[in-house]
């Protein structure tokens, strides 16, 4: 077990990848806090890990509210009395257009869900890390930070601004030894599936996605998971500041 002793927070942990991240950081021994907007669902993935043997705790939240974030901490430290590790995993996305079409709605919500978040990610576990010294991010950025597809670029822009943020984090707060990193997934099979596309999820359209990913499948939330438990773990104590792609080659 590589998180045995370890409180770890993962955001959006109600679906998608984020389920995955903690269900296998409870499977790998880790006390774990799923957050998500969905309470139902982070209710349910809770009540999952603590079937399977694992601790967990719902506590239901949005990530782009500092009060949220504050309950967030109260609620794992009542429960387990120490956090080690934030996965900033909660996100959201406009659905796939022309640049011009997307509203400043979407574009605040974008920013508030993907960006913002790590700010008051960054306000509320800072000060706690530093008194504990040390502690660990995780930061779900993407591949959309690097290569960047048409059709999505205010979402492209957000995970760019996640990826520069967390290397900045890294440079700054390493002294404090607080590590930043970041995942970068290629397309997934999970809730933004279709938006990520901006067509019908049909096996042709699915085809044009696959067609730029060497080792041709879509990640799975096995696959990201696998990637955050490694920079979560102690394994990973030298290692600030990078973006590990899990992407089967699309960034090659
Ligand atoms: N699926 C992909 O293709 C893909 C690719 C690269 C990166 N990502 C990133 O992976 C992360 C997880 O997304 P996913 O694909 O698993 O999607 P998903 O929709 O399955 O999961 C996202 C979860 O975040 C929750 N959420 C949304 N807004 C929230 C808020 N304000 N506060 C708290 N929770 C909130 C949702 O309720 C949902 O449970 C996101 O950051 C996303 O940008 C996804």
């Amino acid at each position: 077990m590589r998180l045995t002793g370890k409180t770890a927070i993962v955001t959006g942990g109600g679906s998608g990848f984020g389920e995955g991240i903690a269900k296998t950081y409870a499977r790998e021994g880790a006390n774990v806090v799923v957050n998500d907007l969905n309470g139902a669902a982070a209710e349910r993935v809770a009540s999952e890990i603590a079937l399977a043997g694992g601790k967990a705790i719902a506590v239901a939240g949005d990530v782009t509210r500092g009060e949220d974030w504050t309950r967030l901490r109260e609620a794992a430290l009542e429960d387990f009395g120490s956090v080690q590790i934030v996965v900033n995993n909660a996100g959201t996305t406009h659905r796939n257009k022309p640049v011009l079409e997307v509203t400043e709605a979407e574009f605040d919500r974008v920013y508030a869900v993907n960006v913002k978040s790590l700010y008051w990610s960054v306000q509320e576990f800072v000060p706690y890390f530093r008194a504990q010294g040390g502690g660990v991010f995780v930061n779900i950025a993407s591949t959309a930070g690097v290569r960047p597809r048409p059709g999505l670029v205010w979402y492209n822009g957000s995970k760019g601004a996640v990826i520069i943020a967390s290397k900045s984090l890294a440079a700054e707060l390493g002294p404090d030894r607080i590590r930043v990193n970041c995942v970068n997934p290629v397309i997934g099979e999970t809730g933004l599936l279709s938006e990520f596309m901006g067509v019908e999820d049909t096996p042709e359209n699915r085809k044009r996605f696959l067609a730029g990913i060497p080792l041709g499948r879509f990640s799975t939330p096995q696959d990201i998971a696998n990637a955050c438990l490694y920079l979560a773990s102690d394994e990973a104590e030298f290692i600030t500041g990078v973006c590990l792609e899990v992407d089967g080659g699309r960034c090659v």
